[in-house]
């Protein structure tokens, strides 16, 4: 059945979007840390896209979505009253949302907002939460409204000092660790954003949870097309993450795979901006 997109809003210009849908089944089922894979329509790749919020008395999902290319960019497209063919899910393994003390979550990219509710929970489970989240400029940071909302401090971090600490993230992640009381860190963005998180956090041997965000296909633990390296074993990011030590990561093996497609994706969406100019956002 198709699912209906209810609201879609701009949340940073030109190509990032908010958008919430309306599917009870996934909401009552969903945790903090999960994705859904969606179908746009009939002959429409499959994308997955993480869970910016839940709420199961709604019975709605939020979704942001940045354009990047030819799937995004017809998402984003869409508008509140359109609907989408398939939306599958809650994929992956919820975040451990456990009571441990004082907990780092560490964002970039559109990984700010999956970390959200991620934040908001180990807030409810008694933790004092960190947030830390950066970018490459103060127009480029996303959720950092909703994110002080839940964090008990937002350290935000920008590579051109327009807003917060100069530098990238790991700046401020170190200025936290110094202080010896965190018990645990997540990272959500990046791959190498993570990777130089995890290499950081190692150093001060804090166990460090990062999202991985690999190629995937079908999303249930059958195509292979998400295989990562943890810890020296074969996992799926799809059904045994995305969350995984990262530690134990093999990031390059990770960042190779991730590139593995560019060719392909960039004729598909030449071909597709070529068909269609009128509906282009231009990526930041
Ligand atoms: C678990 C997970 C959660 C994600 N959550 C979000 C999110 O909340 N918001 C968001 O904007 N993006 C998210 N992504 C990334 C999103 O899936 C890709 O941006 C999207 O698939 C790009 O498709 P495209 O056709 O627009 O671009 P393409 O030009 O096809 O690809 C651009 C880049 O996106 C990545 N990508 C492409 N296809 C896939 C795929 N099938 N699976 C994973 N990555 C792919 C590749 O690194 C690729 O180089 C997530 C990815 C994963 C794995
Ligand atoms: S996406 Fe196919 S096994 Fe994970």
């Amino acid at each position: 059945m198709a699912t209906k997109i209810l609201e879609k809003r701009l949340i940073r210009e030109p190509d990032v979007f908010y958008f919430k849908l309306d599917v009870p089944n996934i909401a009552r089922a969903a945790q903090p840390g999960q994705f859904v894979i969606v179908r746009l329509h009939e002959n429409g790749e499959r994308i997955p896209l993480s869970l910016a919020d839940i709420d199961p008395e709604e019975g709605t999902i939020s979704l942001i979505v940045m354009s990047v290319g030819k799937t995004s960019s017809e998402f984003v497209a869409l508008d509140a009253g359109d609907s989408i063919r398939d939306v599958c899910g809650p994929l992956g393994q919820p975040t451990h949302l456990d009571k441990l003390g004082k907990v780092i979550v560490v964002g970039g990219g559109f990984g700010v907002a999956p970390l959200f509710p991620i934040a908001r929970g180990f807030k409810k489970a008694g933790n004092e939460v960190i947030a830390i989240m950066g970018a490459r400029s103060h127009d480029l940071l996303i959720y950092e409204k909703e994110m002080a909302s839940v964090a008990d401090k937002v350290l935000v971090t920008t590579d051109d000092g327009s807003k917060g600490i100069k530098g990238v993230v790991t700046l401020a992640l170190e200025q936290e660790l110094d202080k010896g009381d965190t018990d645990l860190v997540i990272a959500v963005g990046p791959a190498i954003m993570m990777k130089f998180v995890a290499l950081t956090t190692k150093n001060y041997n804090v166990k460090t949870m990062v999202s991985l965000n690999p190629i995937m296909v079908d999303g249930s633990g059958m195509c292979g097309a998400c295989r990562v390296s943890v810890g020296g074993k074969t996992r799926f990011a799809c059904t045994d993450g995305p969350d995984f030590d990262g530690h134990e990561v093999d990031w390059d093996l990770l960042m190779s795979r991730q590139r593995m497609y560019l060719d392909e994706e960039k004729e598909s969406f030449d071909a597709w901006k070529a068909r269609h100019q009128h509906m282009l956002v231009e990526p930041n």
